[in-house]
Parts: structure tokens; sequence; C-alpha cells
């Protein structure tokens, strides 16, 4: 399969920021494991801070699944949205946090209801789950 795997805002810092909530690990580092939990898949990485460069990539994808972590994007983004509405590629939306047991604000996501499925709360085993439930 083709797995297109998109971090949003600040997901460049992971890593480096708020280590106790995403790890010590960087995104470099957590794709590179991604790619070699499947060996025999094309994975694809992207990530921009820019929301209508996310917009962009979800419109252009070439991809069997796109693997979603838009970051702050998640909760109020309703390009990022229509952008996932307007393709036939199913999305899922995934956090490495557990975002219900965080504040207020990240228990809305308004991403959720166009996308496949939602995983989130298992650091970077959050886009594995993900991948893998369309091996299923
Ligand atoms: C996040 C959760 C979001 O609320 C937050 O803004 C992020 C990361 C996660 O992976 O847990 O940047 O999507």
């Amino acid at each position: 399969m083709k797995f297109l795997f998109v971090n949003g805002v600040n997901l460049n810092m992971t890593g480096v920021r708020e280590k106790g909530v995403y790890g010590v690990e960087t995104l470099d580092e957590i794709n590179a494991q991604i790619s070699e939990h499947f060996p025999d898949d094309d994975c694809l990485f992207y990530q921009s801070n820019l929301e209508g460069e996310i917009c962009s990539v979800i419109q252009n994808a070439d991809a069997d699944a796109i693997i979603l972590n838009a970051g702050a994007f998640t909760h109020y983004s309703y390009a990022i949205r229509d952008a996932i509405a307007s393709v036939k590629i199913p999305v899922v939306e995934v956090h490495m946090s557990n975002v219900h047991s965080r504040e207020e604000f990240r228990h809305k996501s308004v991403l959720s209801e166009v996308c496949k499925g939602v995983i989130c709360g298992f650091g970077k085993n959050s886009y594995i789950l993900a991948a893998e439930s369309f091996k299923l």
C-alpha cells in the first residue's frame, strides 16, 4: 500500500518541545521507525506548519490512505476539514497524546467527522496503528 503520513503545525518540533507529552524522538526518527515497520509498503512523509499547504497536499495526494496528525489545526481548521471531504482517499486522524485527557480545547476536533477513524494516545505508535488498520 501507499501511505501518506501528514504532520501539521508544530509537529516538526517533536523531540524538542513538551518531551513529557510527545516523547524525545524527533519526527525524522519516528518516520524512520514507521518505514521500518512497513517494509513492504510505500511510506511517504510530509510536514508543514502552513494550513493551506496541508490542504494542497491532501487534494493532490497519490496514496491509498492518508494518516493525518494536523496538530492544533485539528481543533479549528475548517479548511483542512473541507480538503479531507473533497478527496476519496480515506484519512485517519491521529494524535500522539490522548487529547481527551488534556485541556478542554483539545477535546474538540473539526476533522473527525470527515475522517475514517481516529486514533490517539499511543505516542508514535498512533501512526503505526492507524496504518495497520488498513491491513486488517
Ligand atoms: C497533537 C495534539 C494537539 O492538540 C496538539 O496541538 C499537537 C499535537 C498530538 O499529536 O497529540 O500539536 O495532535
